[in-house]
């Protein structure tokens, strides 16, 4: 359900930008019957896929957990709010550079989106570094590695699922299965092999097998 969800943002967002950016070439170029006839043909689709989007990002924000992650996600929100009206009032008043201004917005915010944040840094949602005691024990050490790469998704208690995850507390996975997920991804959840050592794994893997409660 979250992943088709999700496939369908991507999808109206995407139809949603071609349609601007026919309309911005047209406006650029100065071919104003042109702009006008294709604004009235799209009409109806552009408020079709327009409400798709806004409908699909509401569910997709409810049961997202990276949009804890930073404000990213907020000024996302605030210049999709901003830019909708200043673009239909650019193309009402047949204003070029507004019009140009407005679809760079939008593809700036496709790239916040795809990334998770406003400089399209990965590793921003996952924030500060760890920081461990010296004399942290193995399973202290994983849940703090839980805590920054995890949680986001399987909660503190690990039966969260945001983003759709699994629970983790009712995985029925070997220890070795479990390595392997963590290793490679799956789904959504993206492979952790390059940003954690093979150390590190297996203590955030030991840390989660002590969530299991079946
Ligand atoms: C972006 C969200 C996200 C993050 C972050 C994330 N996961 Fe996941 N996790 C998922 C999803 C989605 C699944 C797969 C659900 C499915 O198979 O339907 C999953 C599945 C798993 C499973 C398999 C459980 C089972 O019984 O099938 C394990 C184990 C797991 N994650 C551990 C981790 C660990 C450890 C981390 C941190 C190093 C982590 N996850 C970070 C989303 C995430």
């Amino acid at each position: 359900m979250f992943t088709g969800i999700k496939h369908t943002h991507v999808l109206a967002v995407s139809i949603f930008l071609m349609i601007y950016l026919i309309k911005t070439f047209l406006l650029l170029t100065g071919k104003k019957n042109a702009l006008d006839k294709f604004s009235r043909k799209t009409r109806v689709l552009e408020i079709i896929f327009s409400s798709l989007f806004v409908l699909s990002g509401i569910y997709l924000a409810l049961n997202s957990g990276l949009i804890r992650s930073g404000y990213w996600f907020w000024f996302k929100i605030f210049l999709v709010a901003l830019s909708i009206p200043i673009g239909i009032l650019a193309y009402k008043n047949k204003k070029k550079l507004i019009g140009l201004l407005v679809l760079v917005i939008y593809i700036y915010v496709f790239g916040v989106s795809e990334t998770h944040s406003i400089r399209f840094n990965k590793d921003d949602i996952y924030g500060s570094p760890i920081e461990i005691n010296d004399n942290a024990g193995p399973i202290e050490h994983g849940q703090a590695i839980y805590n920054k790469y995890c949680s986001l998704c399987h909660g503190q208690q690990g039966d969260a699922q945001l983003e759709a995850a699994s629970d983790l507390t009712q995985s029925d996975l070997t220890a070795e299965e479990t390595l392997l997920i963590i290793s490679e991804g799956r789904k959504s959840m993206k492979a952790f092999k390059e940003r954690l050592t093979l150390e590190e794994m297996k203590l955030v893997r030991d840390y989660v097998m002590s969530l299991h409660t079946n």
